[in-house]
Formats: C-alpha cells, sequence, structure tokens
C-alpha cells in the first residue's frame, strides 16, 4: 500500500541558517560527530532514528526543502530494504528543478551523498517497464550527473557522491526533472571534510564519485562510519581468487602526520591484496556502467597503500591507465599509509585499465590496499551574491510567496527564479539581482525593507498588489537619485501618495493631459487614417510589414543594426520618451539581454537624402573613449533613421545641477564631471583625425552613468547634418548662452569653439546657474560672475547647494580656467588638454572612480565548450555482476573488474 503525504509548499520553512542549524541541531541527539547531517527524505515522523549499522542520527527532510510528496516505497519490498532510509523518499512531481538547501560553512569541504531506492513508491513498474526512468542533480549551480534507473530492479538503490566546496552559507542540491520520469530521492548525507584532504579541490573543481573499492579479506560489502569517519562507502573487491592472494596485518599501520591527505581509514590498510611472486603485473579495470553516458568523463584516480610484509627486498611498482604511465615507480614503507594520485592527470576514458607493474629492480609483485576514482566536475556557474539571496529570501518568507523559487535565485540562467533578472557580470562575479517583478503577485502588507538593502537592485515592480503603509526614506532615497525605478501603480499605497512611481507624472497638470491627450490622439487617428487610405490604396491586411523598408548598406559598420520593429520592440513602441533634443528624440530601451539604452530617432527630414548619415555612423562607431557615451548600434532605412545609445541612468547634467537640494552634487563630484567632460572633449579634438569638433557642448549633452561618471552624448553629429541640412545646423552649431562668439562673428569652425561652451559649462557647475538668466534683466552666465568678481565677491557666485563646502583655492583655479576658456578671441583659449590638466591639479589622484562602462558589457558568453561538455558528462551507475553479492540492494558507483591474469 502507498502511504502518500502531501507537503503545501511554504509552511514549514525554514529559510535562514540559524534556523536550519537549530533543526539540525535539535534533532541531532549526539551520536553523530559533529558537522555530519543525514537526512531521510521522505520521513514524516517528526522522531528522529538512529541508524541500525551506523548508529548516524537520521533525521526527516522537512526542514531543508519546500517542495515534493513524500511517499512509502512498497510494502512488498519493505523486508528486503537494507536500512530505514531505502523505505521512504520524496517525489517531486511538478517544477523543472526542485532542491534541497543544506547549512555550510562557506569555502568548507564536503562530501554529499545522495542515494536512490524506487521501491515502486509510485505502482508505475516506472524502473522495469523499459522506458526511460531518469532525471538529472545539481551541486549548486551547477550539473552534477544524472540519475538512470532505466531497466532497474525495484529493490536497487543507487548512490551519487559528490566532493565540493560550499561556495556560501549553504549548499542546494537539485533534482532536475528532464521529463523522463519524477524525480525522487531516499537518503541526503552530507558530511564535512578537513581542510587538508582532497586538495585537489577548489573552488572550480569538485569531483563525483565514479569507484572506490578496498582490498583484502574483508566481510561486509560496504564499509563506511564508523570505520571511515568521513563516512565514505567502500566496497569490497570480492571477485578475485588465487593467483591474487590476501594479505592481513595485526601490527598498526601509521600515518605521517601533515602527509594524509586521504585519510584512509588505517584499520582498512591492515588488508590487502597482492599476486603470487612468479607473476609481476595487477590489472584493475573501472568502467561506467551500462546506466551511465561514459562520454566525455575525466576520471582522477587516487591510489592507497601499506607494505603489510616483512621482506629482505623492496617491493617496487609503477602505474599505467592502459599503455599510460600516470604514477612512476615508487615503492612501499614498512606499515606506513601511502597514497598516490597525479593531480594533473585525468584519464579521459569512460573505460580503463590500471596496470600495477612490478619494476626489475623489484623482488616482489605489486600490492593494493584500496582505491579511489572520480570524475570532474567543473564549477563554472556561480550563485548569486549571498546577500541578495538572503534579501530574496526574506521576501519571499515576508510575503508568503507560493513560487516554484529554489535553488539559487540566478545560476544557472535558465533554472533563474521567475520575476528576477541578474547581471551575471560575464560569470567573473557572483551574479546580482538588478530586477525584480513582483507586480499582480498577491502581495499584501507594507513594503518590506529587504528591498532597500539590496543595492544591485535597479527596476521594482509592484504593480497591482495590495501594498499599503508606508515607503522607507531611504528607498525614496534611492528612487530620487535614480538608482532605484520603482513601480508601485495599482496598490492603496497610491491613493495617498501621488508621484512618480505610482504613474504620475512629476508635475504635469493631469487634467490638462486628460483632456488634451484624448483630443490630439483622436485628430492623428484620423489624420492617419487619411493617409492610410490616400497611400495604401486597394491594400489590406492589418500587420504592416517592416521589412520592407530595410535595405543593404555598402559599408562595414561593426555595431549592430537594428531594424525598425526591433526598434519598435526595445523601445515597447517608444512609449517612454528620456528626452528631445536639436536632433530628434530619444527613448528609453531595453535590449534583450536586458541592457539598457537611449534610443535617439533623429528628425525625418530628408533622410532618404542623408547621404552623410551613414559614413558618419561609421565614424562614430570607432570612437571609444570612457567619458564619450557609446554607440550601440543604429537603424537607418526608409521608414527610420535613429541611433541606438548605452543609456545613462543618472540622466544629463543640467537637470542634476537644476535638481534639488536632496540630489545636489557635492565640490568633489562636480571637479570629476568638470574634468571628465574636459577628457571626452580632449579626445575628440586631440586623438581623432580629422579632430571632431563637437558645436553643442552643454550640460545637456553631459550625460551620467550609475557611478556618476559623466560621458559627453551627441558628438559628431552636428558634421553629418551639417553638410546636407543647413537648416539644422542653425540649431546644431551652438546652444543660446554656449555660442561661441568668434565663431559667430567668421564662421570659422575649430576646436576652441568647444572649448567656449566648456567654459561656460565650467561656470554652470560652479554656479549651478543657467548659462543665460534673469537678475533681474537677462544676463549670460559669464557676465554676472565677471560683474561679482569685479566688486570683489568670488565666494559669491558659488552655487549655495554647496552649503560652502568646498575648496576655496581650487575654486580660484576653476573660475579662471573658465574665464580662460570664455576669452572673445579662441587663439587666447586654452586646449582642452591644458584644460584637463589645470582640473587634474584641483583633484587628488586617489579619487579616481571607476566608470561604470569603462570595461565593455559582453554578452553572457562563458566558455561555451566547457559547461556543454559537462553537461553531456553522465555520470551514473550500474548493478554489478558480481555473484553472491551479499548486498543485496546493490549498491554501486562505476563497475570494477579485477583481472589477475600477468605476465611474465
Ligand atoms: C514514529 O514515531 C513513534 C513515536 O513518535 C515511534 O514509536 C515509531 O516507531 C516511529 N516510526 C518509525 C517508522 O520510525
Ligand atoms: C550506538 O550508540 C549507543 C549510545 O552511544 C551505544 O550504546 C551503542 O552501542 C551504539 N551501537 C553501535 C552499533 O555502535
Ligand atoms: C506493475 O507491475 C505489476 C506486476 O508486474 C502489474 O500487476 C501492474 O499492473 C503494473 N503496473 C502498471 C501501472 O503497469
Ligand atoms: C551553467 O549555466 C549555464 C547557463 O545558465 C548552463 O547552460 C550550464 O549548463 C551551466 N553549467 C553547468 C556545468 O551547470
Ligand atoms: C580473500 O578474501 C575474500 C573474502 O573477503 C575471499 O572471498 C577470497 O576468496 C580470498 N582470496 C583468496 C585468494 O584466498
Ligand atoms: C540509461 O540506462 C539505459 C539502460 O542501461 C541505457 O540504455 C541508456 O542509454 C541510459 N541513458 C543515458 C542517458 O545514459
Ligand atoms: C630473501 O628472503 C628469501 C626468503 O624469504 C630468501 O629466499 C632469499 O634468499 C633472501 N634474499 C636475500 C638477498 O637475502
Ligand atoms: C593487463 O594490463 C596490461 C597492460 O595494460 C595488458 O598488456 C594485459 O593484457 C592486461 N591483462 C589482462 C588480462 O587484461
Amino acid at each position: 500500500m502507498v502511504i502518500s503525504h502531501s507537503c503545501s509548499p511554504g509552511t514549514k520553512l525554514e529559510w535562514f541558517l540559524p534556523l536550519l542549524i537549530l533543526v539540525a541541531a535539535t534533532q541531532v541527539h549526539g551520536y553523530s560527530p559533529s558537522g555530519f547531517l543525514s537526512i531521510d527524505c521522505g520521513l514524516t515522523n517528526s522522531s528522529t532514528y538512529n541508524d541500525a549499522d551506523t548508529n548516524l542520527t537520521y533525521v526527516s527532510d522537512s526542514g531543508f526543502v519546500e517542495s515534493g510528496k513524500s511517499y512509502d516505497i512498497l510494502s512488498q519490498y519493505m523486508k528486503e530494504a537494507s536500512n530505514e532510509q531505502e523505505k521512504t523518499l520524496r517525489s517531486f512531481p511538478d517544477g523543472q528543478r526542485n532542491c534541497y538547501t543544506l547549512p555550510s560553512r562557506s569555502g568548507k569541504k564536503y562530501l554529499i551523498r545522495t542515494t536512490f531506492s524506487y521501491g515502486n513508491y509510485d505502482g508505475l513498474n516506472s524502473s522495469e517497464n523499459g522506458s526511460p526512468f531518469l532525471f538529472g542533480l545539481h551541486i549548486g549551480a551547477n550539473f552534477w550527473t544524472m540519475v538512470n534507473l532505466t531497466n532497474w530492479n525495484p529493490t536497487d538503490t543507487i548512490y551519487k557522491e559528490v566532493l565540493t566546496i560550499a561556495p556560501d552559507k549553504f549548499i542546494s542540491v537539485c533534482l532536475l526533472n528532464f521529463g523522463s520520469g519524477t524525480p525522487f530521492i531516499s537518503t541526503l548525507d552530507m558530511r564535512s571534510m578537513d581542510d587538508a584532504i582532497f586538495p585537489f579541490l577548489n573552488s572550480s573543481v569538485s569531483a563525483s564519485f565514479f569507484s572506490r573499492q578496498r582490498f583484502g579479506e574483508v566481510n561486509e560489502y560496504i564499509t563506511r562510519y564508523p570505520t571511515d569517519s568521513l563516512d565514505r562507502f567502500w566496497e569490497a573487491a570480492q571477485r578475485y581468487k588465487f593467483p591474487w592472494l590476501n594479505l592481513t596485518t595485526n601490527q598498526k599501520v601509521y600515518s605521517v602526520p601533515g602527509n594524509d591527505n586521504f585519510q584512509v581509514p588505517l584499520a582498512m590498510l591492515q588488508k590487502a591484496s597482492t599476486i603470487q611472486s612468479n607473476f609481476s603485473w595487477l590489472n584493475i579495470t573501472v568502467r561506467a556502467g551500462a546506466n551511465m553516458n561514459g562520454e566525455s568523463l575525466q576520471l582522477l584516480p587516487i591510489f592507497h597503500f601499506a607494505e603489510l610484509e616483512k621482506t629482505n627486498t623492496t617491493r617496487t611498482f609503477e602505474i599505467y591507465s592502459d599503455d599510460d604511465l600516470v604514477i612512476e615507480a615508487f615503492s612501499l614503507p614498512y606499515l606506513q599509509a601511502t597514497s598516490m594520485y597525479r593531480r594533473d592527470k585525468y584519464v579521459n576514458k569512460s573505460r580503463t585499465t590500471f596496470t600495477l607493474r612490478k619494476t626489475n629492480s623489484s623482488g616482489i609483485p605489486p600490492l593494493i590496499s584500496a582505491y579511489e576514482v572520480y570524475s570532474l566536475v567543473r564549477i563554472v556557474n556561480l550563485t548569486a551574491d549571498s546577500n541578495d539571496v538572503d534579501y530574496m529570501n526574506e521576501i519571499k518568507k515576508y510575503y508568503n510567496l507560493v513560487r516554484n523559487w529554489n535553488g539559487d535565485p540566478c545560476s544557472p540562467i535558465e533554472y533563474s527564479w521567475k520575476g528576477l533578472t541578474c547581471d551575471y557580470a560575464d560569470g567573473k562575479q557572483n551574479p546580482r539581482i538588478i530586477r525584480v517583478d513582483l507586480s499582480t503577485s498577491g502581495l499584501i502588507g507594507g513594503l518590506h525593507l529587504s528591498f532597500m538593502k539590496m543595492e544591485s537592485l535597479e527596476h521594482f515592480d509592484l504593480r497591482n498588489n495590495q501594498l499599503d503603509g508606508p515607503i522607507a526614506n531611504s528607498i525614496l532615497q534611492r528612487v530620487k537619485a535614480g538608482q532605484l525605478e520603482l513601480r508601485l501603480e495599482g496598490n492603496p499605497i497610491c491613493s495617498k501618495v501621488k508621484d512618480r512611481y505610482c504613474g504620475n507624472k512629476n508635475s504635469t497638470p493631469t487634467v490638462l493631459i486628460a483632456v488634451i491627450v484624448p483630443v490630439v490622439f483622436i485628430l492623428l487617428l484620423v489624420l492617419v487614417c487619411i493617409l492610410w487610405r490616400f497611400c495604401w490604396k486597394g491594400k489590406s491586411g492589418v500587420q504592416e510589414d517592416y521589412s520592407i523598408y530595410e535595405e543593404e548598406t555598402p559599408l562595414h559598420i561593426d555595431i549592430r543594426r537594428f531594424t525598425y520593429a526591433q526598434l519598435r520592440l526595445i523601445t515597447n513602441n517608444f512609449q517612454s520618451v528620456i528626452g528631445k533634443g536639436g536632433f530628434g528624440t530619444v527613448y528609453h530601451g531595453i535590449l534583450e539581454n536586458n541592457d539598457e539604452v537611449a534610443v535617439k530617432v533623429l528628425v525625418e527630414t530628408s533622410i532618404a537624402e542623408s547621404k552623410d548619415f551613414l559614413p558618419e555612423v561609421q565614424t562614430l562607431s570607432k570612437v571609444h573613449h570612457k567619458n564619450l557615451v557609446a554607440l550601440v548600434g543604429y537603424c537607418q532605412n526608409k521608414k527610420c533613421l535613429a541611433l541606438v545609445y548605452d543609456f545613462m541612468p543618472r540622466g544629463n547634467l543640467q537637470q542634476l545641477l537644476r535638481g534639488g537640494y536632496d540630489s545636489s552634487l557635492n565640490w568633489e563630484e562636480r571637479l570629476h564631471i568638470a574634468l571628465d567632460a574636459a577628457q571626452g572633449l580632449e579626445y575628440l579634438h586631440e586623438s581623432c583625425t580629422p579632430s571632431i569638433v563637437h558645436r553643442d557642448v552643454k550640460t545637456p549633452n553631459i550625460l551620467l552613468d550609475k557611478n556618476l561618471v559623466a560621458k559627453i552624448s551627441d558628438f559628431g553629429l552636428s558634421r553629418a547634418f551639417n553638410a546636407a541640412h543647413t537648416h539644422i545646423s542653425t540649431v546644431a552649431a551652438g546652444t543660446l548662452g554656449y555660442l561661441d562668439p568668434e565663431y559667430h562673428a567668421t564662421f570659422q569652425l575649430t576646436v576652441k569653439t568647444d572649448v567656449y561652451s566648456f567654459g561656460v559649462v565650467l561656470l554652470e557647475i560652479v554656479t549651478g546657474q543657467p548659462p543665460v538668466f534673469m537678475d533681474p534683466q537677462t544676463i549670460h552666465l559669464p557676465n554676472w560672475v565677471r560683474q561679482k568678481i569685479a566688486k570683489g565677491s568670488i565666494h559669491d557666485v558659488v552655487d549655495k547647494k554647496l552649503l560652502d563646502q568646498y575648496d576655496a583655492s581650487h575654486l580660484q583655479t576653476v573660475i579662471d580656467l573658465a574665464m580662460n576658456c570664455l576669452e572673445n578671441a579662441s587663439i587666447d583659449r586654452p586646449s582642452m588638454t591644458e584644460v584637463v590638466s589645470v582640473l587634474k591639479v584641483c583633484l587628488p589622484a586617489s579619487t579616481e572612480r571607476q566608470s561604470a562602462t569603462s570595461t565593455p558589457r559582453k554578452k553572457n558568453i562563458m566558455d561555451a565548450e566547457i559547461p556543454r561538455q559537462f553537461q553531456l558528462m553522465i555520470s551514473g551507475a550500474t548493478t554489478t555482476s558480481y555473484e553472491g553479492s551479499s548486498f543485496q540492494s546493490g549498491y554501486t558507483g562505476g563497475v570494477s573488474e579485477i583481472s589477475h591474469i600477468s605476465g611474465r
């Protein structure tokens, strides 16, 4: 009879480490050594028990997993179960990935073992009915192995072990549903190990069990804890007969302190096997079983010995894998534990014969006590930032979210939590959570504090929930500073707050919009209808095929070419306008990889004739500097003319300078921005041939990334447009208040035109004033500053928002520099190189900041070869062909065969 118990998700979930430890600690009654966690999966009896063979305390899995259902194996197989753990299991019919979360210590080594005893618990005969029955295992965010139970006896048990280093304060063990049978698990054992053990393990290398045997006259089929303090499973190698010989000693075997990297139980080393003295080699074959895909395995063998015979000659031998020498000749000291392995030597085979061959100088044949073979598991995928994980778990718990949020939130990407977007940092750092979409998720209550602690979070969508209650100041500050985009429309809280995050445009008279928008919209609609009929007479079909507008470009341009349809998609049908300028309108867009971009749709006048556009794009695509906004792509066809840039989340300098006190920049930030902008211009002037004159240097064209690094935008455009469209050039080549008086008089365009405009920008940075303003009459900023200085009060020009927090001597330098840039005669103005060097003097070198995008963001391509290879790696197991095995349930890994024939 099948007794099934259902576990509703999220009911008894203990998420936090202290709680997990508490669960483990209170349930373990002291027989288990510390560092052991033994979980009997599916055990619903809240009482724990001590295993009859090992005396280890087994606990229920309810505190370590959220999903799945508990089952007992069929009653007819109960009698055959070799231990309690085989009798119950947890099965996961729902979800692609289900995970156990085990408490760990970051950086510590662990042995983790899972066992699987099907026992036909679901009555489906899945292991015997001939159809594939297999599922996968992940260790953390990485593929570990495949569990293949196809064509197994229901009483058999498979076990899988992995040696790994905990990346964090918990390790997840996940079962993956491949659509070939329901994943389940019977036992989950976790043993912490010494730091010195298994020295080949590191943060990117783990090892999966392949085969492990001990030799000599051994009676039990499996040797484990307490004989082995690590609780490894050692199978007895029993299938050998004369001329193999059993060796046993009652002398103590000793290990050399500090040189015991494998901690093989010394009691085990009192037994060994050798061969009759007229033979010269021992062959041991290991191979992947029938249920294991042996492709692309990388095997690492480790051999263990202790000399048990006191002889008047030495026992010297070498070890080959097939015909490759793996271990060079060595001899065994009497009674000393000796382990041999080659850290760098993997055997890339699914079947190999190890030959222990005596050397010519050796008087006696080889001997062996035990061996272990592991297959390499590469840890390529990092787990998400540990704080982010904690916060997400808090949020999940706080709002009682019933979601299949399991294992690591970000990795591997195909199993990342639904609603989250992570920044994978090219696999160089732990992924960070940057977007959370919890819209329409039935959230009730306040805004949980964890949200604001997630420092990497950039977008947070909470629309259409039942959130009420105050928004913490710290959250509001991040929203105001442009670091966090918060969406709260459709929550009760928005009946009280009228702010941008509640869907209200700042300071826009809503009534007016309500009237104007529909009217304009209807007019437009009518107009479009008329045009449509006019242009598309006789044509039918609702969907316009934009591809007809695309045409080939004759030039080779390195950056991406977008189609109009793609631009529509990434800008969500040109919904969010983030700026308007002389060249057109700028929209916010999101690329497929979640990178944000600014899409500048250029004025459509005579697009078809704009012959200069593409060559100019080609030039711009080659201009790269940390203080120039990077061009990502472009669109050019009959339908559209657009440039796609990196999105600058902090907006432009004008907005920052004119903003309120809360967003105000301090003195040092201002100087940094000035220097950044100057460096961008210097690059255009000095490093490009011919020089690129910006012609429209002004604060709205100086954009800021999330680290407040300034980048010049709109450079290079004026030239492209100037040649073809003189009517635009009047708009483009300079903005009122920034105009170079000399250029105005002579129309001689030089780089010094930009220097003049930069002088105005510099004054704006210091004073916070616009280039032209009323005081009480219209006045040009440079004149206003001159008047103040003439009155002897230079300090009066400084922006009040600085609250007198600035360096007075540097103030003088900066004002002098600005005035110098503003000389009427261009020849008297400094070059941008000189400007840069003066500004550098005002800034201590140590405060160099990192540009957020100084290393160009590559797409998240990891070494494509390695993950694929390891995904294919299927480490499985099969029934052994041992006859007369006393261990009925057939705990097996890789198969080994020992052949005793040898040569002379
Ligand atoms: C379940 O727990 C009860 C006591 O709580 C105990 O008597 C019984 O043996 C347990 N059953 C199993 C299968 O462990
Ligand atoms: C298990 O532990 C108990 C308590 O320490 C002890 O009395 C018992 O002998 C142990 N049994 C085995 C099989 O080691
Ligand atoms: C499983 O096998 C048993 C015995 O062979 C049979 O009676 C039963 O109908 C099978 N169950 C299914 C679902 O095929
Ligand atoms: C690592 O992650 C990638 C993408 O998320 C996935 O395709 C791959 O299988 C993972 N690699 C391993 C070894 O799990
Ligand atoms: C060695 O011991 C095993 C029992 O563990 C036995 O099966 C085997 O026959 C012995 N071998 C020889 C050569 O005596
Ligand atoms: C699973 O095991 C079956 C039976 O041994 C075998 O035919 C099949 O190829 C295995 N599948 C994989 C993916 O290893
Ligand atoms: C070593 O001992 C064996 C017997 O154990 C003996 O036959 C042989 O002569 C000895 N060899 C030497 C060099 O003493
Ligand atoms: C044992 O291994 C050696 C070297 O690989 C090989 O030449 C020999 O044929 C093997 N013997 C058997 C019986 O497999």
